[in-house]
C-alpha cells in the first residue's frame, strides 16, 4: 500500500501546492468520515490480523501508540475517518480563542530529498466557538473510536499579557468535548508563543488552566479533564528542567515533545523560508529531547512523541527513549494515508 502511494498517488498530490494537497486530503477524510459503516469496514481492514495491545495512559484507553498529530486537522473536520487508517488517537487544532486567517500564502513547502516540511500556517483555524459547535454535533466523548485530543493556542492578536485569558476562553468552550487538552506553547509561527514556555509566564498559564479545570468538577456532570504541554524542540535541557518543575507544581498530566524546529541544518543553509522545520531532520532531536525528559521525570510524567517518524523504527526509538504514545504529521504526506496502520502494526507486541 505505501509503495503504491510513493510511486502513484504521491508523485500526483507533490505536483500540487501543498496547501491544496493538504485540502484534499482534508476534504476527502471528512467526506470519509460521514460514511461510518465503510471507516469501520475499513478500520477492521487496516487492523486486520494485528491485535495491537490497548495502552493506557492519562486515565484513557488507546487502541494503539499512534497518532495524528496537531495542526492537520485543525478544524476538527476530518478526525472521525482518522480510525480508518489506522490511527489510535487523534489531535486537533491548534484552536485559538478567536477565528483568524493566519499567514499569507503560500506557507507550507516540502523538502522531498530530506522528507522534511517547512511551514508558517501561523494557526489559521475557525476559532473556538465554531470548532465547538462542530465537534457537539460529532461523536463526543464515550462514544469515540479512539481519544480525542483538542490543542489550545494563543490568538494572534491576544498580547502576552491576555494570553492566559485567551486560552481561558478556548478551555471554557473547548473541555466539554476533549478527551485530553493540549496546551501549545511552542508553534514558532505566532509571534511571542514560544516566551509562553518562559517560567513566570508559564507558571500563571498552568496554574490558571488547571484551577479552571478542577472547577469543573463542581458542575454536575462534568469532571476534570487530562491536560498536557507541548513544548518546541529548541529549548536547552535547562529550560525543559524548569518546564518540568513547573508542570509538576500544577499537576500537569503530560507532555508532547516536540513540536518544529526553527534550527536548520546544514542541507537547509540556502533554503531561506521562515518557519519550523518537521520530518526526518527533527527526528534525532526530538528523541534526545524524550529521553531527557524521561530520565528527568524517572519515566513517571507520561510522554507523547513527536518528530521525524517516517518508518516504523523512529517509533521504536521513540518508545524505547521513555514515550508512552507517539504522534506524527509529516510521515503521512511522505508515505501515505496507512502509514500509521504501519507503525502501529510495527509496534503492537511492544509492552513500550
Ligand atoms: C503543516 C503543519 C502544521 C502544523 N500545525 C500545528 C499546530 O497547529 N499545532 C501544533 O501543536 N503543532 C502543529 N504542527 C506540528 C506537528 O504537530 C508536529 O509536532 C511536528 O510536525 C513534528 O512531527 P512530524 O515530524 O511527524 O511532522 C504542524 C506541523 C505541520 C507540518
Amino acid at each position: 500500500m505505501g509503495r503504491f502511494y510513493e510511486k502513484i498517488v504521491r508523485p500526483t498530490l507533490f505536483g500540487l501546492d501543498a496547501e491544496h494537497a493538504h485540502e484534499l486530503a482534508v476534504d476527502s477524510l471528512a467526506l470519509l468520515g460521514r460514511l461510518p459503516p465503510l471507516c469501520r469496514a475499513m478500520e477492521a481492514w487496516v487492523n486486520r490480523g494485528s491485535a495491537a495491545r490497548p495502552v493506557r495512559c492519562l486515565g484513557l484507553d488507546f487502541p494503539n501508540r499512534v497518532g495524528l498529530a496537531a495542526g492537520f486537522d485543525k478544524n476538527a473536520r476530518a478526525w472521525p475517518a482518522a480510525a480508518a487508517l489506522g490511527f489510535g488517537h487523534v489531535e486537533i487544532g491548534t484552536v485559538t480563542l478567536l477565528r483568524q486567517p493566519g499567514n499569507d500564502r503560500p506557507r507550507l513547502f516540502r523538502f522531498p530529498a530530506q522528507e522534511a516540511v517547512i511551514n508558517r500556517m501561523g494557526f489559521n483555524n475557525d476559532g473556538a466557538e465554531t470548532v465547538s459547535l462542530r465537534l457537539a454535533k460529532q461523536p463526543g466523548p464515550g462514544q469515540r473510536r479512539i481519544p480525542l485530543g483538542v490543542n489550545l493556542g494563543k490568538s494572534k492578536v491576544a498580547s502576552l499579557d491576555q494570553a492566559v485569558n485567551d486560552y481561558l476562553g478556548s478551555f471554557a468552550r473547548l473541555a466539554d468535548h476533549a478527551d485530553y487538552l493540549v496546551l501549545n506553547v511552542s508553534s514558532p509561527n505566532t509571534p511571542d508563543l514560544r516566551k509562553l514556555q518562559d517560567e513566570d509566564r508559564l507558571r500563571e498559564l498552568l496554574g490558571a488552566v488547571s484551577r479552571a479545570n478542577r472547577a469543573r468538577a463542581e458542575t454536575p456532570g462534568k469532571v476534570p479533564k487530562p491536560i498536557v504541554l507541548k513544548i518546541a524542540p529548541d529549548l536547552t535541557f535547562r529550560q525543559i528542567d524548569t518546564v518540568l518543575g513547573v508542570i509538576d507544581e500544577f499537576g500537569i498530566n503530560g507532555i508532547i515533545a516536540t513540536n518544529t524546529t526553527l534550527e536548520r541544518p546544514e542541507a537547509f543553509a540556502a533554503v531561506g523560508q521562515a518557519g519550523g522545520l518537521s520530518g526526518g531532520p527533527l527526528r534525532r532531536k526530538s528523541t534526545e529531547i524524550i529521553n531527557f525528559l524521561s530520565r528527568a521525570t524517572e519515566g513517571k510524567l507520561p510522554i507523547i512523541a513527536v518528530g521525524g517518524i517516517m518508518d516504523p523504527s523512529a517509533a521504536a526509538e521513540k518508545l524505547d527513549a521513555g514515550a508512552t504514545l507517539v504522534q506524527l504529521y509529516t510521515g503521512l504526506i511522505y508515505r501515505g494515508p496507512f502509514f500509521a496502520a504501519e507503525v502501529a502494526r510495527a509496534l503492537r507486541h511492544r509492552e513500550r
